[in-house]
C-alpha cells in the first residue's frame, strides 16, 4: 500500500474533465474526511466549472475550523451529507476518527449552520445494531431542526457494510430482523414528518403506500447503481465497483466468484485475467474504464439469482445487495441475508 502513489490533484482534474465530457452530472467526495485535505476547495470549484454538481460527505466536525464550514457555505451543493451515528452517547462511541471522538454537538451545530443557509442536506444515519433504538429520536431531532431552519432535510438510512470496518464490529451488522423492525418503525412515523423531512433509506424492500421509485428506470429497476450509472475511485485511483467494498476483500471474492462460475462468467466475456483491467484513472482513460472494462461491465450482466423469482423483485424491492451477497455466501448473485421477505 505505502509504494502505491496517490492520486495527485491533477489527476483528479484531469478525471473531472473526462467525466465532464462524458456527460456525468455529479462528483461525490468522500474519505476518510474530505474537507481536511487542503484540495477541497479547489476540486470542489473545478467540478462546478466543469459543470457538474459537486457533493461531500463529511463527519461534521467543525470545531476550530470555522472558516471551513464558513467555505462550504459559499457552494451549490448538489448534496451535502453528514454523518451521526445515534444519540450523544452512542454518536461518541462509534465516530472516532483520527483527529479524536467527533463530538455529537458540533455535529448538530454544523447540521443547523448549513440549514439555515438551506445547503441541500442530508443526514447520513449509519445503522448498526447498538443504534437501531436511537432511530426514531435522531429522526424527530433533525424533524425539529428542519421545522426551525425551514428547510428540507433529507435523513438517509444506510446499514453498516462488513467492509473497511474493525475487527469484531461485524457483530454489528443489522439482520433481516432487525431491518424489518425498522421498516416497520419508517412506514409508522412517516405520516408525522411534515414537509421539510425526508427520511429515505439503502435497505431493500419498500412499502408500496410509500411510493418511492426504487432504483433508475433506466435500468430495469436493478441494483444500486454501482457499476450503471456511476463509480467509485479510492485515493490511490483504484476503480471500486462499489465505494463501500474496500479492495482488499473484494478483488479475490469476485476472482473466485469467477472462478467458480467459469462457464456462466465465460459466456459473458468476462474471466479472472480481464476482470481487472482498465482499473486505475491513474493510467487508464476513465472512457475505456466506462465502456471497456469487464469489471464495471459485469454489474450490468449479472442476475441476482436470490431475486429472479420473487415477486417483490423491481416491484417493491431493488433486490439485494451484492456486497452483502458476497460477504455472506462468496458469491454476488445470491445470499445476501439482510432479505426480509421471509419475515413479511
Ligand atoms: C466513509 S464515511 C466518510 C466521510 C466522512 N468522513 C463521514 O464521516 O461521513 C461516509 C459514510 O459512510 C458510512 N460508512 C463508513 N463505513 C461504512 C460501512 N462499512 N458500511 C456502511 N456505511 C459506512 C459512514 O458512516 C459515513 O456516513
Ligand atoms: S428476494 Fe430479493 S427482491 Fe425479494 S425481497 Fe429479498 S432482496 Fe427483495
Ligand atoms: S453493492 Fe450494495 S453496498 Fe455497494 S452500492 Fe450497491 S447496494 Fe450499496
Amino acid at each position: 500500500m505505502k509504494n502505491k502513489p496517490l492520486l495527485t490533484k491533477e489527476a483528479i482534474k484531469r478525471l473531472i474533465n473526462e467525466v465532464a465530457s462524458m456527460g456525468g452530472m455529479w462528483i461525490r467526495l468522500t474519505g476518510g474526511e474530505p474537507t481536511l485535505n487542503p484540495d477541497w476547495e479547489e476540486i470542489t470549484k473545478y467540478i462546478i466549472k466543469k459543470g457538474m454538481a459537486p457533493m461531500l460527505y463529511s463527519n461534521g466536525n467543525f470545531y476550530k475550523r470555522e472558516n471551513t464550514l464558513k467555505k462550504i457555505l459559499k457552494y451549490n451543493w448538489g448534496e451535502f451529507r453528514v454523518t451521526i451515528a445515534g444519540s450523544k452517547q452512542t454518536h461518541e462511541s462509534l465516530r472516532i476518527a483520527r483527529t479524536g471522538i467527533v463530538n455529537y454537538d458540533e455535529v448538530i451545530k454544523t447540521i443547523k449552520t448549513l440549514s439555515q443557509n438551506r445547503v441541500n442536506l442530508k443526514v447520513n444515519y449509519t445503522l448498526l445494531k447498538n443504534n437501531l433504538c436511537d432511530v426514531k429520536k435522531m429522526i424527530f431531532e433533525i424533524k425539529k431542526i428542519s421545522i426551525e431552519t425551514k428547510n428540507k432535510i433529507v435523513f438517509h438510512i444506510g446499514p453498516l457494510r462488513p467492509f473497511g470496518i474493525p475487527k469484531g464490529i461485524e457483530s454489528l451488522l443489522p439482520t433481516a430482523e432487525d431491518f424489518f423492525i425498522l421498516s416497520k418503525l419508517i412506514h409508522e412515523i412517516q405520516g408525522k414528518l411534515r414537509k421539510y423531512l425526508e427520511v429515505d433509506y439503502d435497505f431493500n424492500l419498500f412499502d408500496k403506500q410509500h411510493k418511492r421509485e426504487i432504483a433508475p428506470k433506466m435500468f430495469n429497476g436493478d441494483c444500486c447503481g454501482v457499476g450503471k450509472l456511476a463509480l467509485a475511485v479510492n485515493c490511490f485511483g483504484e476503480i471500486q465497483i462499489c465505494g463501500i467494498m474496500g479492495s482488499n476483500f473484494y478483488v479475490p471474492g469476485i476472482i473466485n466468484m469467477i472462478k467458480k462460475e467459469e462457464k456462466i462468467f465465460g459466456k459473458l466475456g468476462i474471466n479472472k485475467k480481464n476482470i481487472f483491467d482498465y482499473s486505475n484513472v491513474i493510467k487508464d482513460k476513465f472512457k475505456d474504464i466506462w465502456f471497456k472494462s469487464k469489471q464495471f461491465d459485469f454489474f450490468s450482466k449479472y442476475e441476482k439469482l436470490q431475486c429472479k423469482s420473487c415477486k417483490n423483485y423491481l416491484k417493491n424491492c431493488k433486490g439485494m445487495c451484492p456486497a452483502m451477497a458476497l460477504y455472506y455466501s462468496g458469491n454476488m448473485r445470491y445470499g445476501d441475508k439482510s432479505c426480509f421477505k421471509h419475515l413479511m
